[in-house]
This record gives structure tokens, sequence and C-alpha cells, in this order.
């Protein structure tokens, strides 16, 4: 029972995107007020900004941050939320039934992004308002000086323009919860109209149109189909979300969370390659998955159901080590569909379904999940190369017979290798990678996150039960790396 790989440096998918290693910041629960912004805390800055929460995103490695939802996007006054703090309005946010005080907005959010720093990704609303708010938005971005929203942008304090390339057009239009929904056909138009009128204002913008808010939604691909026929020639990205639920379901198939991830991907991409032959089309649109995580959405008794508050702690999940190795898979399919998937967005940031947690007035830290994305953000490097894998499998209920592992490499042009791979069993996996046109590599570390007891977190009084472990034992013997991969586990293997 043993798994194999075969890497040759000649066999690449596509170099390394920098843009995978996004993650979310929604006016949402916890994750702006008390999660990246509280003044007055012990390590807030001169802006209120927590120094604690960016120290721990930078070393995460987050590339991308896209900001200000989600769902809170699709009824939110962007004009709420600049200019003198005290004469900021508060508001009713309907997404999520909560009480927006505007202390946050988009000029905090940009210079947190510059402190970072990280690329900003910004939605526009095309629940409430249209065509021309996202214009008013991209100018007192983007436009240099010498016009209304420019020159406020000015007054507000900020003389240079943002430069802020890419742009949601809206987020999950097609979800019956989301406020202003829209028909495909409706959503296509505006979408299309939008993406028009954005690019006379700044034509170097990259925008992302919405397809479904998941793939299990009734109209999936259907949608993505209609939308694409309005808006194929004017978007250069189509969206993808997802969540894995460890509360839905047999865990065997949880762990696999990773061939539904990739099936999505495989879906979207066919259904936009079809629109592209359907209008005879050399556009090859790309893929923004723009929010995925590990989700108990099962659990969440609905946006309905909450009371009118000011940042309630809602979906702060706690993460345990099973959810960091099915997030390390979740990054490897990620990485080996990097020719087409562009952008992608961990959701969220801080404290909502989040690998970062804080307490209001008190310390930050790590979840679980933290782990992978950070190892992966850092040694993913050069190059993804195709990876030809064998292995053993595990039965599940969802999607069959699945392999236990799930890997990717990446090779850089110093020549350094890292194998990254996930253990789905329950076993230790033994591991041997065929290393052909690769000479004279060593192994330079194996870090593991596991643990004995699959089900270990941290928390605010253990904030380091788990972190990453170095291993023995990985070795090169000729042309072969031989390593063994814990149960339920997820390994970043080095080699120089
Ligand atoms: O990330 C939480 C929510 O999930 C987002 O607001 C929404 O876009 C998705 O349904």
């Amino acid at each position: 029972h043993r798994a194999k790989l075969t890497l040759d440096p000649a066999f690449e998918i596509a170099p390394v995107e920098r843009r995978l290693f996004g993650s979310f910041v929604e006016h949402m629960g916890r994750s702006v007020y008390t999660g990246v912004y509280e003044p007055g805390h012990p390590r807030a800055d001169e802006y209120g900004l927590r120094r604690d929460v960016l120290d721990l995103a930078r070393e995460m490695g987050v590339t991308v941050v896209r900001y200000p939802g989600g769902n809170f996007v699709s009824n939110y006054d962007w004009e709420d939320g600049v200019g003198p703090a005290d004469e900021r309005p508060t508001r009713l946010d309907l997404a999520w039934r909560q009480i927006e005080t505007n202390a946050f907005g988009l000029n905090e959010f940009m210079t947190w992004a510059a402190e970072l720093p990280a690329e900003p990704m910004l939605a526009v609303n095309l629940g409430t308002r249209g065509v021309r708010e996202a214009c008013d938005l991209l100018e007192y971005a983007n436009h240099p000086q010498g016009t209304r929203w420019s020159d406020l942008r000015i007054k507000h304090g900020r003389r240079d323009p943002y430069d802020v390339r890419l742009w949601c057009l809206g987020n999950e239009m097609d979800g019956p919860w989301q406020i202003g929904g829209k028909t495909a056909e409706e959503y296509g138009r505006l979408a299309a109209e939008t993406a028009k009128a954005m690019r006379r204002v700044d034509p170097r913008v990259e925008l992302v149109a919405c397809g479904s808010s998941n793939s299990r939604m009734p109209t999936f691909a259907s949608w993505e189909a209609t939308v694409l026929e309005h808006c194929h020639e004017q978007v250069d990205y189509i969206s993808l979300h997802a969540y894995y639920d460890p509360a839905a379901g047999d865990r065997a198939s949880y762990l696999a969370a990773a061939e539904e991830m990739d099936a999505h991907i495989k879906a979207v991409v066919a259904t936009a390659d079809h629109v592209a032959a359907k209008l005879g089309s050399r556009r090859r649109l790309k893929l923004s998955f723009d929010e995925w995580n590990v989700w108990s959405q099962s659990l969440f008794g609905g946006e309905a159901g909450l009371e009118w508050a000011e940042a309630p702690r809602i979906i702060e999940e706690d993460y345990d080590v099973t959810a960091a190795a099915v997030v390390g898979s979740l990054l490897i399919t990620l990485l080996n569909h990097a020719d087409r998937v562009g952008i992608a967005c961990q959701a969220q940031l801080a404290n909502v379904i989040a690998p970062i947690r804080t307490e209001p007035g008190g310390p930050s830290w790590r979840q679980t999940i933290f782990h992978p994305f950070a190892l992966t953000a850092a040694h993913a490097r050069g190059r993804v190369l195709r990876v030809e894998a064998a292995s053993p499998v595990f039965p599940t209920e969802r999607f069959g017979e699945v392999p236990a592992l799930v890997a990717a490499a990446t090779h850089d042009d110093a020549g350094e290798l890292t194998v990254f791979a996930v253990n789905r069993g329950e076993r230790p996996l033994p591991l041997d990678v065929d290393l052909r046109g690769l000479p004279g590599l060593a192994v330079a570390r194996h870090v593991t996150v596991a643990d004995d007891d699959a089900g270990a977190r941290n928390s605010l009084e253990a904030p380091n039960r788990v972190v990453p472990r170095t291993l023995e034992g990985a070795a090169v013997r000729g042309d072969r790396l031989s390593a063994v991969l814990p149960p339920v586990s997820f390994n970043v293997v080095r080699l120089a």
C-alpha cells in the first residue's frame, strides 16, 4: 500500500500564480470590527488597525484580499464609509442583519491592505445599485484628479489614485438570499453594461463576473452559460464559490472534498469554453475561486434568524487537524489548476470561518487551517509540475472510491523542488516519488500538520496545540524520494 508520483520538469501545468493565495474581509460578524480593526486595542495602530492581525496575515502569505463582501456588498453604499468618521451614517446591513457603523470603509481598508501588503480586490454593489454607482466608486478609487469623485478622495486625504485592478461585478447574484438577486438574463446584461462602463473609466481594470453561488445550485452551469453569453467578451474572470461541510454526510466524503472542487473547476472551464466556442471567441476566461473554505454550513441557522447587533459572533468556526488536511487538499487542487484558476480567496481572514481568530481587547491566534495556507504560500514557487499519481483508494459515500493521496509539486529557477501532499487516509501512507530529470536533489525538510488526535484544535487557552512539525526519515536514494505521510495529514517536502 504505497503511493507513487512521477515528476518531470519538462511537464509543467503553469507558473505558480501568486494570486491563488488570496483571502477575504467582509463586513460580517467580527471579520472587520474586533477582527482586523479595533481602535483602542493594545496592538492597534493610529488607524485602529490591529497590528497583531496584520502580522499574522503577513505570516500567512496572503497576496490578495477581497472586500467588502460577500452578501454585505449587495446593499452597501460605499459613500457611507468614506469621509470624516463622525459624519458617517449608521445603517442596517440587510445581508447579516447587522448594525453597520461605517467606522471602517474603503480608505481604512486600502490603508490596511497597503500595510500588509496585499493586492485589493473590490466588489461593487449590483444588488440594490448599478452601472452608475460602480463607475463612481471606480472614479473615486482610480481617477487621478479634477473630477467630482477623484477630488473627493483627495479631500479625504488620499492624493494618489489607488490603481485597484481587480473588481468583482457583484456577489452571488443567483442566490435567493442575495439582496437584489437577479435572473441569469438580468445579471448577464447588467454585468456586460457595468463592465463596458467601468472600462471607459479605467481600461486597466480586470473584471470578475459572478458564477453560481455553489455547484449544487439548481441552475449551476446554465447560470454560467447564460451570464457569459451576455458578458464573455467584457469580463476577464468568472467566479466560483464553495464551502465544504464537515457536519454534513460521512467523514470519508468530507476528507475527499477536493474531488468536488476539482469537478467544479472542470465544469466551469468547460462551460466558459463552450460559450467561447459558440461566440467564435478566442478569449479563454480565467476562473476566480473567490470564496472557498471548510464551513459547517448545515449548522448555521441562516441570516433570517439573526438579531440586529453590532459585530456579533457569527460562524466563528473552530478548525481541527482534519480541517487542516482538507484545506491543504483544496490548496493543492487550486495549484493543479493554475493554468485556468487565476485568483483564489479563502473565505474569510479573521474570526468568520477564518484561519485567524481574535478576542476583543485580547490576543489573536492561528487556527489549524492557518498552517497549510502559510506553508503553501511560502513554498509554492516557480512552476507547477504535472504530478502523475498512483495511490491506494478509500470508499466514500459521495464520490465512490477516491485516492488517499492528493499532491502537487512546484519547481523554481533555483532548482528547488517542493512536493505538497495530503494523506486523506486514516493510516500512514508511504510515498515514493520518481524524480526523473531532477538529479542531485536531497531532502531539505519534511514538515507535516498532523496529530494523533485528528480532532485537535487551537484555542484561546491553547493557541499552539497544533503547529507544523518537522519529520525525520524522508530521503532521496538514486532518483527516488521516499517519505511516510502520517494519517490525515498535510505535508510539505522540500528538496534542494
Ligand atoms: O463568506 C460568507 C458568505 O458566504 C458570503 O457573504 C457569501 O458570498 C457566501 O454565501
